[in-house]
């Protein structure tokens, strides 16, 4: 045991202190491991791939938690050749939540459609950066009457991207 931290010899009141820190410490780290509390922040910057092998990069968060970047989807509803597409999105930092909540949009630059994706960035149970999204994907029709068929609801989980060197 290291000599700060021995109660050897210490009058009751240095035990009783020495006991309260210790129960103090426990107490916090029995908190940061409850279930919804990470002590990692979950970070949106980076590159992620999802469930469909799509892949999409997002830049720095702002202080105003506005971000930007490009997304390659895998798949498409279309018969056009797919082009990387870029994604306008924000984030929210109220309560500065270590696992926040986000939503973007995605305007393709090969089709009519727009998607809008929103989710929570969590840390997962194995100490992984997770994103649980849902998505709208809204395609263009030439007429109103087909308004009813014009949209599809989905969602996607994405995982961080590692490049070989990490
Ligand atoms: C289109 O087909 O008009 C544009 C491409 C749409 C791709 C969708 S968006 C939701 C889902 N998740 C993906 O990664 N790709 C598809």
């Amino acid at each position: 045991m290291s000599p700060a931290r021995s109660t050897a010899g210490c009058p009751p009141a240095a035990e009783m202190v020495h006991a309260t820190s210790s129960l103090l410490l426990l107490l916090l780290s029995l908190a940061l491991l409850a279930p919804g509390h990470s002590a990692r922040k979950c970070m949106l910057t980076g590159k992620w791939t999802n469930d469909l092998g799509s892949n999409m990069t997002i830049g720095a968060v702002n202080n105003r938690g506005e971000f930007s970047g490009t997304y390659h989807t895998a798949v498409t509803s279309t018969s056009n050749d797919i082009k990387l597409s870029p994604l306008y999105g924000t984030q929210n930092n109220i309560n500065k939540k270590t696992q926040p909540t986000f939503g973007f949009t995605v305007n393709w630059k090969f089709s009519e459609s727009t998607t809008v994706f929103t989710g929570q960035c969590f840390i997962d149970r194995g100490g992984k950066e997770v994103l649980k999204t849902m998505w709208l994907l809204r395609s263009s029709v030439d007429d109103i009457d087909d308004d009813w068929k014009a949209t599809r609801v989905g969602n996607n989980v994405f995982t961080r991207l590692r490049s070989v060197k990490e």
